[in-house]
């Protein structure tokens, strides 16, 4: 048997106007990666799988999003808003190709997961025309109501037209569908506007299923999957919802916290085996931790690769583009951005490492800096294998430091320093034999004198 295809159709024209802010909702994050990205993580993704994107007008960033996170997903631009069906009718063309299965989900429902997807598509198989994603609300106001016989939908009921009986319905359309994708332009086309807020209410595809004499159901899941962000408080309400979720996921894949609670994790940070996590760690996106490696506490890690038994805080900072090798130590209030730093090498204190390479072995001294931005261009500085670069130097890139090269404390080094040299770069020291003793008895002199 060949795979089903599938189109998975995400409406995310919605402006977020209870956000207030600029951002175009579904752009919003959670977890380091973008409402509209977990969506498209958690819709069908195999080779008979495609996905389009129903944006709004003047939103080519959320476009640009959905590119970034599915090569291949479509957009359509939804003009007016005029409801759910509208929007999703906007994507015909893409319907259009007819599809085994028509998955439809808000781009704003971020904690949604792959498995609901698999569970919504099942009944199609078993000949349903209509799936929809119901949950037991603990407020169901402006929750579609799913009018249900046995295990039959007959219909649902949009809360602004429901009456009071229908209100006190608690299984409600989470807005998550699957669709015979063979009908579902015909049952599409027949939803009209005749409600109190004249939009096309995609909800009134069900009652359409039973006039073409045809099944819709029912699958149920637990009210935190399906929680739709409209305001910032929800947005930090789901926050937590999924940070809950990957701080479990780590702990069972075996990372070691002492108080997982503090530890704020991204959706695409990864953990090899018998990574430790102290507390009062965040991660941003991109980050991979491997075997062994541990990050002591109050440590901000983004876009970094930090390998195997590598030791990274407390207080260290790490920006886009740090690659940490094995066994390098990055101490307390160190700053590393697009650097390499290989294998053995150590920077435990007090230090800036800003588009750099340091090698193999090399021992960078506290209060070192790279001093890599001339106020217009970003230069590199290269740091040969096992050079030890002395404590308060100032590297002033570009240049290159030799392999097992010295550089003495306090040193600005401005050119490059062949291998196995040592560069020293301070006015010469001055020694006065028994100067501060005589100063300490001017001094006195002068207090008695007053007194
Ligand atoms: C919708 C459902 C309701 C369900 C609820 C779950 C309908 C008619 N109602 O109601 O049954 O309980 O979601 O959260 O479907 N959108 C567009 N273009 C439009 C209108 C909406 O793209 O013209 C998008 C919105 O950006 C949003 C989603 O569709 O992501 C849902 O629209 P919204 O207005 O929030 O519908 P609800 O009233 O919440
Ligand atoms: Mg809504």
């Amino acid at each position: 048997m060949t795979a089903r295809t599938s189109l998975t159709v995400v409406l995310a024209a919605g402006e977020g106007t209870r956000m207030r802010s600029r951002l175009p909702k579904v752009l919003h994050q959670i977890a380091g990666r973008a409402m509209l990205a977990h969506v498209l993580a958690a819709a069908p993704r195999g080779a008979s799988d495609k996905v389009a994107v129903v944006v709004g007008p003047d939103h080519q960033a959320v476009s640009d999003e959905a590119r970034r996170v599915s090569l291949d997903a479509t957009t359509f631009v939804q003009r007016e808003r005029l409801g759910t069906a509208h929007a999703v009718l906007a994507a015909r063309d893409a319907i259009a190709k007819g599809a085994d299965d028509l998955l439809i989900v808000f781009g704003d429902t971020p904690l949604i997961d792959a498995s609901t997807f698999e569970r919504l598509r099942a009944p199609l198989r078993d000949g349903a025309a209509l799936v929809v994603l119901g949950f037991h609300a603990k407020d169901p106001t402006g929750y579609g109501r799913l009018l249900v016989e046995g295990d039959r939908l007959l219909g649902i009921r949009e809360h602004g037209d429901a009456s009071e009986a229908e209100r006190k319905i608690t299984l409600c359309n989470a807005g998550v569908m699957a669709m015979d994708g063979k009908t579902a332009l015909q049952i599409l086309d027949r939803i009209g506007n005749g409600n109190s807020k004249n939009e096309y209410y995609l909800t009134d595809a069900v009652a359409i299923v039973g006039e073409l004499g045809r099944r819709a159901v029912v699958i149920e899941t637990g009210e935190d999957e399906v929680r739709g962000i409209n305001t910032k408080s929800q947005l930090a309400e789901a926050e937590q919802v999924m940070q809950a979720k990957l701080r479990t996921a780590a702990l069972e894949a075996g990372v070691t916290m002492t108080a997982p609670e503090t530890v704020f994790l991204a959706a695409d940070t990864t953990f090899g085996r018998d990574v430790t996590i102290e507390p009062f760690v965040v991660f941003g996106p991109g980050v991979s931790i491997a075997d062994g490696a541990v990050i002591h506490a109050f440590s901000n890690i983004v876009g970094a690769n930090i390998g195997k038994n590598a030791s990274v805080g407390p207080y260290a900072r790490l920006r886009p583009g740090t690659v940490l090798g094995d066994n390098t130590r990055i101490g307390n209030f160190v700053e590393v951005k697009a650097a390499t730093i290989d294998a053995g090498a150590k920077a435990n204190h007090l230090t800036y490492i800003g588009d750099a390479h340091v090698g193999e072995g090399a021992n960078i001294g506290a209060g070192t800096i790279t001093c890599n931005y001339d106020g217009v261009d970003k230069h590199r500085t290269e740091i040969g294998a096992g050079a030890f670069v002395g404590t308060n130097s100032s590297l002033v890139a570009p240049v290159k430091i030799g392999a097992g090269a010295y550089i003495g404390s306090g040193s600005v080094i401005t050119r490059d320093v062949p291998d196995d040299a040592l560069a020293v770069e301070r006015s010469a020291q001055t020694v006065k034999q028994g100067w501060a003793k005589r100063f300490r008895e001017m001094k006195l002199r002068g207090r008695k004198a007053k007194d």
